[in-house]
C-alpha cells in the first residue's frame, strides 16, 4: 500500500466503536485528528455500550445503531465515509466454544457485507481488526506475518474466514485492504469477561465476581 492518507478532515466508518478497543481507537483517533469525523456503527451486543463514547465533542461523532451483517445499515453509515475500519466481532474465545453461529455470521458474514459496501464505494481504505488468534498455538519463539493459520477455536476459525476473506478482496478486487493481526489488550473499557479486567475486577471485590459488571480500569 504505497499512498499515504491524509487523515486529517477524513470521515472515518469505525464498526463495533462502542466496543473496548473500537472505542479507544475513536478517542485516540479524534484527539490526534480533531478535524475529522466518526461514524460509529455498532449492534450493541453484551459487549458494547453508548457510555463508552461519552464526553466526545457531538459535532465530530455520528452513532448508528445497526449490524454489520445488514447491507442496508452499513451502507448507510458508510456514505461519505474514505475509510472504513472493522472492529466489530464476536470476541470471547470462550462463547465461541458454546455458540459458535453467532461468530460464524459476525465475524465472516459480517466482513462480507462491509467488503462489498466497501468494494461498491471505491472506499481509499479498509482496515480488518485480526487477531493472533490466526496463528493458533505457538510453542517456541513468536509467529511472523507469514506463518501458517492454524486457528483452533471458532473463534479464531471465524476471525481467519474474514481475516482472509478481506484479502480476497484485495487480491481479487483490489479494495485497499489492511488486516492486522494483534496480541491481547488490556485497559479501559473492557468488559470484564476478559483474562485481565476479570482478575482485576475480583481482585478489586474479593467476592470471586463473575465478569458480568462493567469496570474501567486505569491505562498502565
Ligand atoms: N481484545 C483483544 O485483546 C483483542 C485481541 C486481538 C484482536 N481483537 C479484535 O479486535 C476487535 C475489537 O475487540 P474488542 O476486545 O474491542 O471487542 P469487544 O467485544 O469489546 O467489542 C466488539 C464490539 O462489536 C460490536 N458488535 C458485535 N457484533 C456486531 C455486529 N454484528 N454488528 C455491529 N457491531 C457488532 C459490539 O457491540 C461491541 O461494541 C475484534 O475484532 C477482536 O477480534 C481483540
Amino acid at each position: 500500500m504505497g499512498d499515504r492518507l491524509s487523515l486529517d478532515g477524513s470521515r472515518v466508518l469505525v464498526t463495533g466503536g462502542a466496543g473496548f478497543i473500537g472505542s479507544n481507537f475513536v478517542r485516540a483517533f479524534l484527539a490526534r485528528f480533531p478535524d475529522s469525523h466518526m461514524v460509529v456503527l455498532d449492534a450493541l451486543t453484551y459487549a458494547g455500550r453508548q457510555e463508552n463514547l461519552e464526553g466526545l465533542p457531538r459535532r465530530s461523532l455520528t452513532f448508528v445503531h445497526g449490524d454489520i451483517r445488514d447491507p442496508q445499515a452499513v451502507a448507510g453509515a458508510m456514505d461519505g465515509c474514505d475509510l472504513a475500519l472493522n472492529f466489530a466481532a464476536e470476541s470471547h474465545v470462550d462463547r465461541s466454544i458454546e455458540s459458535p453461529g453467532e461468530f460464524i455470521q459476525t465475524d465472516v458474514y459480517g466482513v462480507f457485507v462491509l467488503c462489498e459496501e466497501a468494494r461498491r464505494r471505491n472506499l481509499r481504505r479498509f482496515l480488518q481488526v485480526s487477531t493472533d488468534e490466526v496463528y493458533g498455538e505457538v510453542m517456541e519463539g513468536h509467529a511472523t506475518e507469514t506463518w501458517p493459520l492454524m486457528p483452533r477455536s471458532p473463534y479464531a476459525a471465524s476471525k481467519a474466514g474474514g481475516d482472509r476473506l478481506a484479502y480476497a478482496y484485495f487480491a481479487t478486487y483490489g479494495l485497499p485492504v489492511v488486516v492486522t493481526r494483534c496480541a491481547n489488550n488490556y485497559g479501559p473499557r473492557q468488559y470484564p469477561e476478559k483474562l485481565v479486567p476479570l482478575f482485576v475486577t475480583n481482585a478489586i471485590g474479593s467476592t470471586g465476581a463473575t465478569g458480568s459488571t462493567w469496570t474501567t480500569i486505569a491505562t498502565p
